[in-house]
């Protein structure tokens, strides 16, 4: 049934009683819970994967998704229920479907420049198949104003005109791990339509699957503005506290007692501090935060040379930590070349399996150059996942020379580090995460090194 431009109250209607087709392209992390509520909710949704594995999993009623908890239970019960199916023709789909959302990943190309050929792929597919009266919804971040500048002409090519279909962009606003919790009740959805009727509508799909209600904004390109800017706002304070923690280290002071001293609240009244300081680290991953800055730095004509140096700064941490390396173990005498150094750590952050962006990868890069001996470990990878990037696999402390921590997992912080003490032939800890207590380790007669510590 045809949603666009109807009642609030009769698109709810017609969602939940299973008379609103929906094709959702890209089955990922984000896709596949956001197709699986809608399924839930009683609408009747076609998943679209380029992936034909992913497709042949999901209508076989597994979840190619891991890590995402209730995903597997809420998509076997809404296959089983015939309300999600799974297809790699997204042609068909769109035919089918009256509201086409896409969350196909957006990245960068080898030159920093965006790389949208997913969503524009994807969209030429929905234009091929649409009809007059569907909505295209899209969630992948994008530089703002793809929606109206991009997207909308391509979707033209359909033949029909502005006003006979709905556009509007609604940024998924997700961390993986959490997806089903924060899709239905964590955040706010932002809508923002090329015009008032996708507006409207778009609300009212999102409606019936958030809790927290949706923020209508003034045209698709302040939503998308929304998205991008809440990632460039948190690069530039993480590039921020990691400069302030090398400065930490020039002036003789620890970075985590002056950051917590800082963040604790000021003002009686509302509790609230004034400044929130991020955590320093070994560098910033995933396919979010360090792609956002160049949706901005390499679409616009503006000057926008503080996110420039922000990015920069976060880009130079593999960096520093390798050179803490380097002095880690000079001090125990030894030189990087044939050192046996176990990396802790390859998911860009703890407890989700993405290493997209991760600083380990430059880290373990400069260390081959210098002929060390790597060994990787990271409790979210299998052997054989480690193995295939080339990386020796071992959890195994033993005969090491040096450790480096550059992901925060929950494993590395309940690690008996008196009893590694005892298994490493050298005693070098390179905290990239702050997770060990430095302390502690100088006491056991490790040399630790933090980011910013002394
Ligand atoms: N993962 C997050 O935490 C997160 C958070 C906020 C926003 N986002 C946004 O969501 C987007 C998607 O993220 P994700 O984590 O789900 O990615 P993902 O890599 O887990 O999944 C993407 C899926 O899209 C499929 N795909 C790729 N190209 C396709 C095409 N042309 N046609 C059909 N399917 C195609 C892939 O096979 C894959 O299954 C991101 O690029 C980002 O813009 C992600």
């Amino acid at each position: 049934m045809k949603i666009l431009g109807l009642e609030k109250e009769t698109i709810v209607a017609a969602l939940t009683h299973g008379q609103v087709t929906m094709a959702i392209y890209g089955l990922g992390k984000m896709g596949l819970p956001l197709a699986v509520i809608f399924a839930d909710k009683g609408a009747r949704v076609i998943g679209v994967d380029s992936n034909q594995r992913v497709v042949d999993a999901i209508n076989a009623g597994e979840c190619p998704v891991a890590g995402e908890p209730g995903l597997p239970e809420m998509l076997q019960t809404n296959v089983a229920g015939g309300r999600l199916t799974a297809t790699s023709d997204g042609v068909s789909a769109a035919r089918e479907a009256d509201v086409m959302v896409v969350l196909v990943p957006s990245l960068l190309n080898a030159d920093n420049s965006p790389d949208l050929s997913a969503v524009t792929q994807v969209c030429l597919n929905v234009s091929r198949g649409m009809t007059r009266g569907d909505i295209v919804i899209l969630e992948t971040t994008v530089p703002p104003r793809t929606t109206e500048d991009v997207l909308l002409p391509i979707l033209k090519q359909s033949g029909l005109k502005e006003g006979e279909f709905g556009l509007a962009f609604c940024p998924e606003r997700t961390s993986s791990g959490r997806a089903i919790q924060d899709i239905t009740r964590s955040y706010v959805k932002v809508i923002g339509g090329i015009d008032a009727a996708s507006t409207a509508t778009a609300a009212a799909i999102y409606s019936v699957i958030n809790e927290k209600g949706v923020r209508t904004v003034s045209s698709a390109t302040v939503a998308e503005a929304v998205k991008v800017f809440e990632g460039v706002y948190r690069d530039v304070n993480i590039a921020l506290s990691n400069e302030l923690a090398l400065v930490c280290k020039e002036i003789g002071v620890d970075p985590v007692e002056v950051f917590t001293v800082a963040n604790e609240p000021l003002f009686a009244e509302t509790g609230h501090p004034y400044t929130t300081f991020l955590q320093p680290g070994a560098g910033v991953g995933g396919h979010c935060i360090p792609v956002y800055p160049y949706f901005v730095t390499r679409t616009v004509k503006s000057d926008t040379s503080l996110i420039k140096t922000a990015r920069r700064r976060n880009e130079s941490m593999p960096t520093y930590v390798v050179n803490m390396i380097i002095e880690g173990l000079n001090e125990v005498g030894r030189s990087v070349k044939d050192s046996n150094i176990l990396v802790l750590g390859l998911a860009f952050r703890n407890g989700v399996k993405e290493f997209r962006y991760s600083p380990t990868i430059p880290i373990i890069q400069r260390l081959r150059e210098l002929r060390a001996n790597i060994f990787l470990y990271d409790p979210l990878y299998s052997r054989e996942e480690i193995e295939a990037l080339g990386s020796t696999y071992t959890a195994s402390c033993r005969n090491m020379d040096c450790l480096v921590i550059v992901t925060d997992h929950k494993e590395f912080k309940t690690y008996d580090w008196s009893d590694i003490s005892r298994q490493m032939r050298s005693k070098v800890i390179i905290d990239g995460r702050q997770i060990v207590d430095p302390s502690q380790a100088r006491k056991l007669g490790f040399v630790y090194k933090g980011i910013g510590h002394l």
